[in-house]
Parts: structure tokens; sequence; C-alpha cells
């Protein structure tokens, strides 16, 4: 347990934002143990709300909702505490989590939290480090946290942090659905191995990926291709999950996915009001579902000199 110091100042209350993956392709095995895949991390407004209380000294994690999250082996716990070590830092700072978006759902919640945190303690300690030295640490953290150091849409690459940042249609909404249960990302990886997936890099999803690296532009065709490598799999070991994208689709959704590993499902939606109206009935039958518009431009909050 660390040693809690005093409060030395104001909090700090900031958002931290889920992201879900349009189309997923995993393209092979590395031989350090990741997957190169190619993928399109969307941020979404579904966030994590996290107040950071600048304390003398030590790092504590709050999460009243969910204590399980409190441990030392939290992302942000980790975050904190490998900034502190890398820049020599003398402070504390306490960190209160309000959760909502679904843990272990292929939607980046914990990444986006420590994103978060490298950002706003880079701030807050007086660090002023560069976009890229967090980078490098992001990375540390986990394979997805370099994206939400900037917010927006971008085509990942590598392990899913070579990235490139593209503008998207805005005129969409998303319901995403929670099972209530996770999926473990490091079993669907295994599972895909175990399964000698065949390759799918030179399927149509690629190719638009790279139209839109170029034009910097997302194609609007990419939601005709969003499949998920990870859906087989998933689905076959949770077909409940098969099922909720199939309730997407029949009832309006122009595309249908998995995030990420999952466990969410996530369905697409033209404007606004069909969304609303598809919430309300999945809301009746008992879904956990939530509503959600695409965050298209890089929210500045002015943590970065860019
Ligand atoms: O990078 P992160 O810690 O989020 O990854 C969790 C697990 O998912 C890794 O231990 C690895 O098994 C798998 N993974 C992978 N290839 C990636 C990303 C994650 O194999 N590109």
């Amino acid at each position: 347990m660390d040693v809690q110091g005093r409060r030395l100042g104001p909090s700090f209350t900031t958002r931290a934002y889920a992201k879900i993956n349009l189309g997923l392709r995993i393209l092979g095995r590395r031989e350090d143990g990741y997957h190169d895949l190619m993928t399109v991390m969307q941020n979404v407004d579904l966030f994590d709300t996290l107040s950071f209380i600048p304390t003398t000294s030590g790092v504590e994690v709050r999460c009243s909702e969910l204590p399980l999250l409190e441990g030392p082996e939290n992302l942000v716990h980790r975050a904190a505490e490998m900034l502190a070590e890398g820049f020599g830092v003398k402070r504390g700072v306490r960190v209160v989590i309000r959760k909502s978006i679904p843990v272990g759902a292929g939607l980046g919640g914990g990444s986006s939290d420590a994103a978060l945190a490298l950002r706003v303690l880079n701030f807050i300690w007086g660090i002023g480090a560069s976009y890229e030295e967090m980078f490098e640490l992001a990375l540390q953290l986990g394979s997805d946290v370099p994206f939400f150091l900037r917010p927006g849409t971008a085509i990942a690459s590598g392990r899913g942090e070579v990235l490139s940042y593209v503008d998207a249609p805005a005129d969409v909404s998303y319901i995403i659905l929670y099972p209530g249960f996770p999926v473990d990302t490091a079993w669907a990886y295994s599972e895909w191995d175990r399964r000698k997936m065949r390759l799918t890099c030179t399927d149509n999803y690629i190719k638009l990926l790279a139209c839109s690296k170029a034009s910097g532009r997302l194609e609007e065709g990419i939601y005709a291709e969003i499949g998920n490598d990870f859906e087989p799999l998933v689905f076959r070991r949770y077909p409940v999950l098969g099922s909720l994208k199939e309730e997407l689709l029949s009832n309006g959704a122009i595309a249908a996915s998995l995030s990420g590993s999952g466990s969410a499902i996530y369905g697409v939606f033209e404007g606004r009001e069909t969304a609303g109206k598809v919430l309300k009935g999945l809301r009746l039958a008992g879904i956990e579902a939530f509503v959600c518009c695409p965050l298209v431009q890089w929210q500045d909050s002015g943590l970065w000199s860019r």
C-alpha cells in the first residue's frame, strides 16, 4: 500500500473516451508474441470520468463502483508510477475513477483511462514531456494506449500503435451492446493462433484503408467491410454475441460487429433517430445498451503543445 500524502491543490476532472474498432484484421503472429493487425480505432462519446487530486506523495486509485479495479495493477496506477519514476517526480496523486465504459469489452476503457492519466499528470506534475516521450510509456502499458493519447479516428497497424489519424464520417451513430461478461484478449489471440486462421491481408478492407490513408479521410464504404477476424472464434465460445449482432442488423443497423476481441457488439445507424428508438427497445428487453456518436475531431484539451 502506498503511503498517502496530503492534498496539495484543486482537483482536475476530465473524461476518458471509449473506442470501437471499425473492422479488424489479424495479419499474423510476430516473433515477440504479439500480432500484427489492421484496424480503425474510432473514439466514441461513451466515457469514464477521472478526477486527479494532487497530493504530497504516493499513488492511489479509487473506483467505488468496481473496487476490484483499485489495485496497483490498475493501468492508471501503473501509468502514474511509471511517470513518477521515469521523470523523478516527488509528488503524489489520488485518482478517482467513475466507470461507465464496461470492463473487458474491447472498448479500450482501461487503456483510455491510462492514456488520460499520462496526459493529465504530465500537466499537473509539471513534467512537460513531449508526445513522443509519452508514446513510449503508453506502449509499455498496452498496445492500444498510444491511440488514446490523441483521441479521434485512426487507422492502426503493427501491434496497434502505428497510427494514421484521419477524418471520419460524422453522420452516423452507434449502439453498443454489452453482454454482461468480459472476453479475455490474450485468450482470443491464442485461439486465433491455435486455429491457424487464414490471412486476410489482401481483402477489400485493407484496400479501403490504404485509400483512406492516402486521402486523409475514412472512405464511406468502410461500413460494408467492418468484419472482425475475432468474430468466428469468439462467437463460437459465446453464441449470445452472434445473436446480439443479428438483433442489431434486424433492427436497421447498416452494419454490426464485435469491437476488438469483444465482448461488446456495436451497430452502425444512419443519423440518430433510428438508433434512439432501437435503444429503447433493447433496454426494455433487458440488454445493457448505449447510444454513441463518433468523436470525429481531435478534442484538444490543451494538454499537448502540438
Ligand atoms: O498490449 P496488451 O497488453 O493490451 O495486449 C494484451 C494481450 O493481447 C497480449 O498479452 C497479447 O497476448 C495480445 N495481443 C497480441 N497482439 C496485439 C495486441 C495484443 O497478441 N497486437
